[in-house]
């Protein structure tokens, strides 16, 4: 095969690309489609760049391999050289009238899972490995690189640094108790103490260690110093929920700043949120455009409403009085005290606001040890951001930065001080008002594809009794 530079899919398509134009070029990928006659094969190409696919005019007479011809089926894999020629049929601009082909790898018809258009989003679930190849997948995880970089864009251009947190902790950020252990012991021979507990001091740490809920405190310990972080890293929860929103696997973006209040803290979340949709309308229309009109005819549209409008701020007890006074029969009855459902969070988003809800001010005894108490005692000065369709997709708050307050707070938690020693000296030397919010990656990937299940917005979805791929 003549050696020509490989040229993607993405830019032979776009408008300016003209300078191929009549040019002989190379590109790879994967078969999508073969259609055609005994004069002239037609071959659709996509090699994952773009979400549409290249047309390859195949002259078969002049052909001289038609055994290769023959294999080139769906899902097979070519490299092609041509000439980029403007297009004489309908429905592309341009296309490659093909000199030469090599297949690199074919795929049995019979066999081919993909070989059909048309599968459920539950089937292609049980082929992970082979769901990146539908048009969906691509777009998705198309979606899912351009929200990444702008979130690091966002807050590279807001001043923010980047901090790691560790994946393996000896803590447990959220008192949620729901964790991964992490260990070397060998399990069908555990050692003991005297006491006929498991020895922790022989495993790999010298102590229990468990894969992290959440790099917030860590974050903290960073914000108090640099003053203002983000971690942006995959957490981990054991709870046996499985539900379209809930994952044991999932990425969290969490920023905290030093000097901020709830306020300052609301104003920051909102206008990432803002940030991150407007990224995604201007650098992701082709897919934006194939997800509305595969699954969510609104979907553009709720995406721009939330770049346009303000969110509406209310207190948790104001909430609980609007969801009384609706008559509205949920599932889960409300009364003041009561941890929101998303039934309830939907309720405000969805009928009573029509946009999205930032609720503040939980009860103490439904949030975490960190959060800052406020003066009725009661309280705590937490912020959840609730979004149409989703419910909760941030969870944060002001910190408690005094050092006897959050001491108290831990003792009524029933955490052990020496477990958070380190947490606790950041309010005895120099401590500092400060916040910080967590956002839940794929519950933004769901809001931003329209589609109704988190395992669907992550390449490999880890839930209860599913880690196969
Ligand atoms: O509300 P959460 O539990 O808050 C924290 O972890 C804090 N440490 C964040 C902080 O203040 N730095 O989780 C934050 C967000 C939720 O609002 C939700 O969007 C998402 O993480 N989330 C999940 N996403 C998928 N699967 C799960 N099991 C999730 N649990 C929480
Ligand atoms: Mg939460």
């Amino acid at each position: 095969m003549v050696l020509l530079q490989r040229q993607r899919v993405f830019d032979l398509l776009k408008k300016d690309s003209s300078s191929l134009l009549n040019k002989e070029i190379n590109v790879k990928g994967w078969v999508r489609t073969r259609r055609g006659n005994k004069n002239v094969a037609f071959i659709a190409l996509n090699d994952g760049s773009v979400i549409h696919n290249i047309q390859v005019v195949v002259d078969v007479k002049s052909f001289k391999d038609d055994e290769l011809l023959r294999k080139i089926t769906t899902g097979s894999c070519i490299s092609v050289n041509g000439k980029l020629v403007q297009s004489q049929g309908q429905g592309q601009a341009v296309e490659i009238q093909a000199t030469e082909i090599v297949l690199y790898g074919t795929a049995d018809p019979e066999k081919y899972p993909l070989q059909k258009k048309g599968h459920t989003l539950e089937f292609l679930r049980e082929i992970a490995h082979l769901r990146p190849r539908t048009n969906t997948f691509g777009a998705v995880f198309r979606i899912r690189h351009a929200l990444s970089f702008a979130i690091h864009k966002f807050f590279n251009d807001s001043g923010f640094y980047y901090l790691h947190t560790p994946i393996i902790t000896g803590s447990d950020a959220e008192g949620a108790g729901a964790m991964f252990r992490v260990t070397t012991l060998d399990l069908e021979n555990l050692p003991k103490t005297d006491e006929g507990k498991v020895d922790y001091n022989q495993d790999f740490f010298g102590k229990e260690t468990n894969l992290t809920v959440s790099g917030q405190l860590e974050g903290e310990l960073g914000a108090l110093a640099l003053s203002n972080i983000y971690t942006f890293g995959p957490t981990f929860r054991a709870e046996n929920s499985n539900t379209s929103r809930h994952l044991s696997e999932f990425w969290m973006i969490e920023p905290e700043m030093a000097f901020y209040d709830i306020h300052d803290n609301m104003d920051l979340a909102e206008s990432f949120l803002k940030f991150l949709i407007s990224y995604l309308l201007e650098h992701c229309e082709d897919d934006l455009a194939f997800l509305q009109k595969m699954y969510d005819s609104e979907l553009i549209e709720r995406l721009k409403l939330i770049v346009d409008t303000h969110f509406e701020r209310l207190t948790y007890t104001d909430a609980i009085d609007i969801l009384i006074d609706s008559g509205h029969t949920f599932e889960f009855p409300v009364q003041w005290g009561v941890d929101l459902q998303s039934e309830h969070e939907r309720y405000l988003v969805e009928q009573q606001f029509k946009k999205p809800v930032i609720l503040t001010d939980y009860p103490r005894d439904i949030k975490a040890f960190y959060m800052k108490l406020n003066d009725d005692g009661k309280t705590v000065r937490a912020m959840d951001v609730l979004f149409p369709k989703i419910g909760e997709i941030v969870g944060g708050s002001q910190r408690e930065e005094d050092y006897e307050k959050l001491r108290g707070r831990i003792n009524e938690m029933g955490i052990h001080e020496e477990d958070v020693w380190w947490y606790l000296e950041t309010r005895k030397f120099g401590t500092a008002p400060h916040s910080g919010f967590g956002l839940g990656f794929e519950r933004l990937m769901l809001f931003v594809t329209g589609l109704g299940n988190i395992r669907d917005v992550i390449p490999f979805p880890r839930s209860p009794l599913n880690a196969e791929f």
